[in-house]
C-alpha cells in the first residue's frame, strides 16, 4: 500500500505532498472563508452541511447554504438527511451545479441524529449504502461521502460502510477517526483510519483522513499513520486558515507562495483577516456577512491579550463595525508597538462603537 512518507536526504521523515481540504463547519465555511482558506493554501473546500430537507422543497434559506463563487472550484455542497427520498431529489437537483456532492455520515449533533441523519447513520449500513447508490444514480456528478468510525467503541461499522461504498463507485471517503459517542472528545483513532485505508485500496477510492490536525507535525504524522491520500483540517482553520500554506511551506510542498510574505503568526491573522473582510465585501448578498462576528473573534484566540479585548468585540451590536477595532489591534501588535493584542485605542473605539450602526 502507499505509504505517503519518504525519507529526506538527512535520514529524516518527510511526508509527500497530499491534498489539503478544508473540512466543512456549519458557522464557519462561509463562501468569503472558503476562497480565504484556498488563498491560502487549502486545495479542496465545501459547504457546511445542508438539510436536503430543505433543499428538495426549494426553501431559499438552505439554497443560500450552497451558493459559490467562480473562484471555488471544484464547488461540493455537502448535504444531510435521513430520508432517502430528500436526499435522492437533493442530488439530483444539485449536481446540475456541483462539481461533486458530498454526503454527510458524520454530524453528531441530537437534532440531526434523532431523525437517524448525519452520524446517526453509521448504526444503519444497508441503509446508508442504499442512499448513496441512489444519491449516485441520481446525480450527474461525482458522489463523495463524509463519515465517522460508527456510532459508539463497540459499534464499529466504518470498514464494512467505507468498503461498500468504494465498491459502489463513491469518488472519496473522508474518515473523522472518531465516534458518534465520542462527539469532538477523545482522540480522533488515525490507526483505524489506515485500517480503512487498506480495506479500501482494491477499489483505488482515495481516503481523505480527518481529525486532531493542527499543524505540519501532526499533518506529518497523521499521514505517516494512515497513508491516506489527502488530509482534512476542520477545527484547526477557525482563526488560523493560514494553516494550509503553513503546513506546505513547513513540509517543504509544491511552490506554495504564501500571500502574507514573511509574517509572524500575528501579521498572518492579520493579513487573513483584512483579506477575509474584502472577500466578504467581493461576495455581497445578505448572507455572505453572517458569520463574521465569530471570525472576528476567532482570529484573536492563541494571541496574548485576546481574552481582555474579545468581550469588547463581542459588545459591538452591528458586526460590520467590528473591523476597525480588530485592525487597530493587529497593526498595533503585529508591528510591536503594544505587546498584546488588549491596545487600549482599540478597546475604547470598541466600546464607542458598541450601540453604533454600520454606515457606508
Ligand atoms: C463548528 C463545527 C461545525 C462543523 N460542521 C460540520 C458540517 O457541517 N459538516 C461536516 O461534515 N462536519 C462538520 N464538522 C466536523 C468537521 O468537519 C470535522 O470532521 C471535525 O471537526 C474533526 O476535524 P478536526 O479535528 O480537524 O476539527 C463541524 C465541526 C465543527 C467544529
Amino acid at each position: 500500500m502507499g505509504i505517503h512518507v519518504l525519507s529526506n536526504l538527512s535520514g529524516g521523515k518527510m511526508s509527500e505532498q497530499v491534498p489539503l481540504f478544508l473540512a466543512p463547519m456549519a458557522g464557519v465555511t462561509d463562501v468569503a472563508y472558503r476562497l480565504l482558506a484556498r488563498e491560502s493554501g487549502a486545495d479542496f473546500t465545501s459547504t457546511e452541511f445542508t438539510a436536503a430537507s430543505g433543499l428538495s422543497r426549494q426553501d431559499a434559506k438552505s439554497w443560500a447554504k450552497v451558493e459559490t463563487h467562480p473562484r471555488e472550484s471544484p464547488f461540493i455542497p455537502q448535504i444531510f438527511g435521513g430520508i432517502e427520498d430528500e436526499m435522492v431529489e437533493t442530488a439530483r437537483l444539485l449536481s446540475k451545479k456541483a462539481d461533486v456532492i458530498d454526503l454527510n455520515f458524520g454530524c453528531p449533533a441530537p437534532k440531526v441524529t434523532k431523525s437517524c441523519a448525519g452520524a446517526a447513520m453509521m448504526g444503519e449500513p444497508d441503509k446508508l449504502v442504499s442512499m448513496v447508490e441512489r444519491c449516485i444514480e441520481a446525480s450527474s456528478s461525482p458522489v463523495s461521502v463524509k463519515m465517522r468510525l460508527g456510532t459508539g467503541k463497540d459499534a464499529i461499522t466504518v470498514l464494512d460502510i467505507a468498503e461498500r461504498c468504494a465498491q459502489i463507485g463513491v469518488l472519496r471517503i473522508c474518515v473523522h477517526g472518531r465516534t458518534l459517542a465520542q462527539k469532538y472528545r477523545g482522540v480522533a483513532d488515525w490507526d483505524l483510519i489506515r485500517q480503512v485505508v487498506e480495506k479500501t485500496e482494491p477499489y483505488n477510492v482515495p481516503v481523505i483522513a480527518n481529525g486532531d490536525i493542527t499543524d505540519a507535525k501532526s499533518a506529518s504524522k497523521c499521514l505517516e499513520i494512515t497513508g491516506a491520500s489527502g488530509l482534512m483540517i476542520g477545527r484547526g482553520a477557525i482563526g488560523n486558515p493560514c494553516i494550509f500554506g503553513q503546513i506546505k511551506t513547513e513540509l517543504g510542498w509544491g511552490d506554495f507562495e504564501a500571500p502574507w510574505g514573511a509574517m509572524n503568526e500575528a501579521g498572518q491573522k492579520h493579513w487573513a483577516w483584512n483579506r477575509y473582510v474584502e472577500l466578504v465585501d467581493e461576495i455581497g448578498g445578505p448572507y455572505a456577512a453572517r458569520n463574521m462576528k465569530q471570525h472576528a473573534i476567532s482570529f484573536t484566540k492563541g494571541l496574548p491579550g485576546s481574552r481582555e479585548l474579545r468581550p469588547h468585540l463581542h459588545a459591538i451590536k452591528d458586526f460590520r463595525l467590528i473591523g476597525e477595532p480588530l485592525n487597530l489591534a493587529f497593526e498595533s501588535f503585529s508591528s510591536r508597538r503594544h505587546n498584546s493584542l488588549a491596545v487600549p485605542e482599540a478597546i475604547a473605539m470598541a466600546e464607542g462603537l458598541k450601540n453604533h450602526e454600520f454606515k457606508r
